[in-house]
């Protein structure tokens, strides 16, 4: 367990592409923006120091600790407004005003360091903690449901799909015999018994994945957050999206590319696209060598940016 104060701990989260993201942001140093994943208030601490007093930055978590340390580290800040909630439900969390004229959404996705390092939250495989993994308090499974209580082809399903496992049924099966298991070490112990050789943590490690994307219902919420953004912001603005694993990213960049999550290029009568939104980072953003010399965590960063286009007259 950590025996590091909390809000030390958030602080030590360095913010990922930070100078990259904040500039692709801003458009309107006197608009609205929304930090969609506050964490420990990195990114929005630096969106601050470019943004006049005009502006308005709402930062959105839905972890209290997240909250509070945000908070402590962005201090009074007229600016600022702190907010709990699930970046899934967007368009509720902000105030009617704000629809429609909002500059830019940030959503710097996944966990923080600070949750990660956290033993007792059940994040991590490299240290004993209860099988819980959820972000938020609020509600939700706990990965100890997930491991116990799911059915066969559930927890195989998760473990394929969302940790892009390839020995998901084995693991599955492997789970279930050992059933009830309490903490991460038995989950990893579980998976360690039936995946050998170099790649065994690497399969730890999507198990744990899988599981914590299950308990926080991740790519549910990133579809919502993608779809909402659009609707608050005016057009001219941005999404900056910094995702970290390919299911992630897969869905921003068919997000990006159409303006829904089929994929799908809606055309008018004439036949011209009718798209909302345009990426105009020309593809994946990647941190620099240096960065991910400073950051480890930052290695597998992936950062698209996108626009709110006007709709053609038809
Ligand atoms: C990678 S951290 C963000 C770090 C932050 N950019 C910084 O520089 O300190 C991601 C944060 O987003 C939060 N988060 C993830 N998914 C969320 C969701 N659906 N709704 C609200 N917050 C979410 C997590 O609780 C975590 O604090």
């Amino acid at each position: 367990m950590t025996t590091m104060n909390k809000n030390e701990t958030y602080h030590e989260h360095q913010p990922v592409l930070l100078q990259e993201s904040v500039e692709y942001l801003i458009t309107d140093p006197g608009g609205i923006y929304v930090d969609a994943t506050l964490g420990g208030g990195g990114h929005s601490l630096a969106l601050l120091s470019q943004l006049n007093s005009d502006a308005r930055l709402v930062g959105i978590d839905q972890d209290d600790e997240a909250l509070r340390a945000a908070n402590d580290r962005i201090g009074n800040d007229a600016r600022f407004s702190p907010l709990k909630g699930n970046f899934g439900y967007l368009t509720r969390l902000l105030s009617p005003e704000l629809q429609g004229e909002v500059s830019g959404v940030l959503f710097d996705l996944g966990v923080s360091t600070h949750q990660i390092s956290d033993a007792g939250r059940g994040f991590t495989f490299q240290e004993e903690g209860p099988l819980d993994m959820r972000m938020s308090n609020l509600r939700g499974v706990t990965a100890y449901q997930v491991v116990n209580e799911y059915s066969y082809e559930d927890l195989r399903d998760v473990i394929y799909h969302y940790g892009e496992e390839r020995f998901s049924r084995k693991i599955a099966r492997e789970i279930i015999d050992r059933r009830p298991l309490e903490t991460t070490t038995e989950l990893r112990e579980a998976v360690e018994a039936v995946v050998y050789g170099k790649h065994q943590i690497k399969s730890v490690a999507r198990v744990f994945q899988g599981i914590r994307i299950e308990v926080n219902r991740e790519l549910d919420m990133l579809r919502e957050g993608l779809e909402q953004s659009l609707e608050i912001l005016h057009t001219g603005g941005r999404i900056v999206a910094i995702s970290y694993h390919s299911l992630e990213d897969r869905i921003v960049k068919k997000f990006f590319k159409a303006g829904n999550h089929e994929g799908k290029i809606e055309k008018d009568f004439y036949g011209n696209p009718m798209t909302p939104i345009e990426e105009i980072s020309g593809g994946i953003i990647r941190p620099t060598e240096e960065e991910i010399n400073k950051n480890r965590a930052a290695r597998s960063a992936k950062m698209r940016v996108a626009e709110k286009i006007n709709l053609p007259e038809v």
